[in-house]
């Protein structure tokens, strides 16, 4: 199937990540969200991003420009997803609210549409089923920070088809993704990974063996990491992790169980850059 529209749901961090490489791959894009000002600082810091590329002659003016007028900005679900031939809901981790959208897109669009989820962990087999066609129906995991992150991590639910498949691994390339095609799995295969290193990272603070910055430090001298884990888990934001860890260890049982000092920042309301401290304080940047 060819994809020529694609409709982003979700203008956040991921969101606006996704709208912007799928429109630099050339695709037309619409961007819905459910209030203007999500909208607004979607389309802000896709153009500050496009903006740093051009600043740094990495882009022409005019190149950002064409970029930014395949972006159109929706509020209404009907008008954004229309003639969309895929949709990339990206709204927050929540089963229910997920499956709301994915009812409501059932009804909006033709037969032949494909939703994608990008979930860091969600059961795909489960969001389809509030839809009719749960072999249209697909994982599409992008990484933190979307354009700069070569990864797209796809999932096959259980009632996900061949040509599904196909057309999402054909989108990936396009975008300029490296693919990695991967089983319904808690925390598929990536954040299988690392977030058990993220949650240690936490309890290695909390016990006192190092400090914040050595432990970070350690990571990146001593394993190459671009960032350290803790620095990682602000990047990513300690809501995430902590909800990434509580499905393992609901999961997977008892080595999964999260730090109490995540537990604690994130209840405390200090979940990492987004909200200017986390594990580090971002308030002077
Ligand atoms: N959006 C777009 N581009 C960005 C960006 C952002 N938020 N942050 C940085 N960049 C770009 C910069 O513009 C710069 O581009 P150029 O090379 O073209 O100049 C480049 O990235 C490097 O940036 P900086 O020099 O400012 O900073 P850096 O070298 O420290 O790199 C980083 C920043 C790319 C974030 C790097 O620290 C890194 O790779 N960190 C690890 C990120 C990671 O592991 N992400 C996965 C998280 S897990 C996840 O997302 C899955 C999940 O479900 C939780």
């Amino acid at each position: 199937m060819e994809v020529k529209k694609i409709c982003v749901l979700g203008a956040g961090q991921m969101g606006n990540g996704i709208v912007q490489v799928c429109a630099q791959a050339g695709y037309t894009v619409s961007m819905r969200d459910i209030e203007q000002r999500f909208i607004d600082n979607g389309m802000n810091a896709i153009k500050k991003n496009l903006g740093r590329s051009v600043e740094k002659q990495k882009m022409s003016q005019s190149g950002m420009d064409a970029i930014m007028s395949r972006i159109v900005p929706a509020l209404d679900m009907k008008e954004a997803v229309k003639d969309a031939e895929l949709i990339i809901e990206a709204a927050p981790e929540i089963m229910n609210l997920k499956k709301d959208i994915f009812k409501q897109l059932d009804e909006l669009c033709p037969a032949d549409t494909i939703f994608a989820t990008n979930t860091s962990g969600l059961s795909i087999s489960e969001i389809a089923t509030a839809t009719s066609k749960p072999d249209k129906c697909i994982g599409f995991h992008f990484f933190n920070p979307v354009p700069v992150m070569k990864l797209l991590e796809i999932i096959n639910g259980i009632s996900t088809s061949e040509e599904t498949l196909k057309t999402a691994q054909e989108v990936g390339k396009s975008i300029g993704k490296e693919a990695i095609v991967v089983k319904e799995a808690p925390g598929f295969c990536v954040n299988r990974i690392l977030g058990p290193m993220i949650n240690e990272a936490f309890f290695v603070l909390d016990e006192g063996i190092a400090s914040a910055e050595d432990i970070d430090k350690g990571m990146v001298l001593g394993c190459n990491h671009p960032i350290g884990p803790l620095a990682l888990g602000d990047l990513i934001g300690l809501d995430i992790v902590l909800h990434i860890c509580e499905d393992f260890y609901q999961a997977l049982g008892g080595k999964y169980r999260p730090s109490p000092l995540l537990v604690k920042l994130v209840k405390a309301g200090r979940l990492g850059r987004k909200t200017g401290s986390g594990v580090y304080d971002y308030s002077q940047k």
